[in-house]
């Protein structure tokens, strides 16, 4: 790989040895996947937060690489903590771990206004940018809806450019490999969080690469929008390693190539698996996480109604850090909601469910919408997912 002059000099090291090591790790990784040079990054996203993923080890490399003196070099933000950010475990040890994790993630330089694995609502990327993210749901999104471009990174290689401030030239950072493997075509309309999910699960398990998805969405708003194609999105990377999708329409041109030579794959709303077997009197919506209008427009009174029939009277909401400037308006719709639907709603921003224990938090089933949640909650929190059609 071609290194200029200031790439070598961190490589052998006369930058210190955190920065060498860094270097290392990126160019690596570059040289495996066929990268011919470095390029600089405006924003790293680090994921591997939570204390019940990365345990002690985690915390002692982190802690390590503070005590070196490593800084991020580029703005960088970083995935939610699980429940013990937020002192919820009677077990102590488990929330001060919890809490260093953080303490040390943010003395490495990561924005302490993130942790939210929406990092394109803390700051959105420009078409075009070249990113080095973690977090497959937010990585498909910037890659698929906002035209930027970043390969899906381990939480270690993003940290790793964030300390150096470039990944490397592969992957999904050329134009020429975002191309669709298949086509998709959905013969239905996309009307509901559930139905969006079961859609991204499906198509992951179908596809060879990066989909190319003709679709139609009915969505009351926006925000609304948003959700069904960020639940989409996040649902194929939960169910393949795809980093991207090129939506009909909506990804911004000049940043895929097309092949009309390519296999054409129907689906019907009759192929998406609906299990509605289990129940919770527990609600969690949130991953990825909501911002601000998607969490005023779940709070409408029709789903509020839909809630009730399904017997909940308990709603985890989990957030984008930054709706905590909404605060007054948020506490007071909840206030009303608990009066009117005798339903508690507990808003927390910066912390992921899925991520925690919820086991001992006595939490047994839960219900929830997104497909990510359906497909990895069992095996990361101990608690069964039931689906709940919204
Ligand atoms: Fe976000 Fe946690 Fe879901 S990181 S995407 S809320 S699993």
């Amino acid at each position: 790989m071609y290194l200029n002059a200031i790439e070598e000099k961190i490589l052998s090291g006369e930058y210190g040895e955190v920065l060498r090591k860094a270097m290392e790790v990126v160019v690596k990784v570059g040289e495996v996947l066929g990268a011919e040079r470095l390029i600089d990054i405006t924003h790293a996203h680090i994921s591997g937060v939570s204390y019940f993923n990365i345990g002690d080890d985690g915390l002692e490399f982190l802690k390590d690489l503070k005590q070196r003196g490593a800084k991020v070099r580029v703005y960088t933000t970083a995935n939610p903590y699980s429940l013990a950010g937020l002192s919820l475990y009677k077990d102590e040890n488990i929330n001060k771990k919890q809490i260093e994790i953080i303490k040390t993630l943010i003395e490495l330089g990561i924005d302490p206004g993130s942790f939210t694995c929406t990092p394109y609502e803390i700051r959105r990327p420009s078409i075009g940018e070249h990113l080095a993210w973690a977090e497959s749901s937010a990585v498909i999104y910037a890659n698929s809806l906002l035209g930027a471009f970043t390969n899906r990174e381990s939480g270690i290689t993003a940290l790793m450019s964030a300390l150096i401030g470039k990944t490397y030239d592969a992957g999904m950072h050329r134009v020429e490999n975002r191309v669709a493997t298949e086509e998709i075509h959905i013969q239905f309309d996309i009307d509901s969080i559930l139905f969006a999910s079961l859609l991204g699960l499906y198509i992951g398990r179908v596809t060879k690469g990066i989909p190319y998805i003709k679709a139609r969405y009915r969505a009351e708003n926006n925000a609304m929008l948003n959700l069904f194609l960020k639940n989409m999105l996040a649902s194929i990377a939960s169910t393949s390693n795809s980093s991207m999708a090129i939506l009909d329409s909506i990804t911004p041109p000049n940043t895929f190539k097309r092949d009309d030579h390519i296999e054409k794959i129907s689906i019907d709303e009759k192929e998406l698996k609906y299990d509605v077997a289990c129940q919770s009197d527990t609600l969690l919506l949130g991953c990825p996480h909501l911002s601000y209008e998607e969490i005023m427009t779940l709070f409408r009174s029709k789903y509020m109604e839909i809630f009730k029939r399904y017997g909940i009277n308990k709603i985890v909401v989990t957030a984008v850090s930054n709706i905590i400037r909404y605060d007054v308006e948020i506490k007071e719709v909840i206030r009303r909601i608990r009066a009117m639907y005798n339903i508690d709603i507990e808003v927390l921003p910066g912390a992921c469910a899925v991520v925690s224990n919820l086991k001992m938090l006595k939490i047994e089933s839960i219900y929830t919408p997104h497909g990510k949640a359906l497909h990895y909650l069992y095996n990361l929190s101990g608690a069964m997912p039931c689906s709940i059609n919204v």
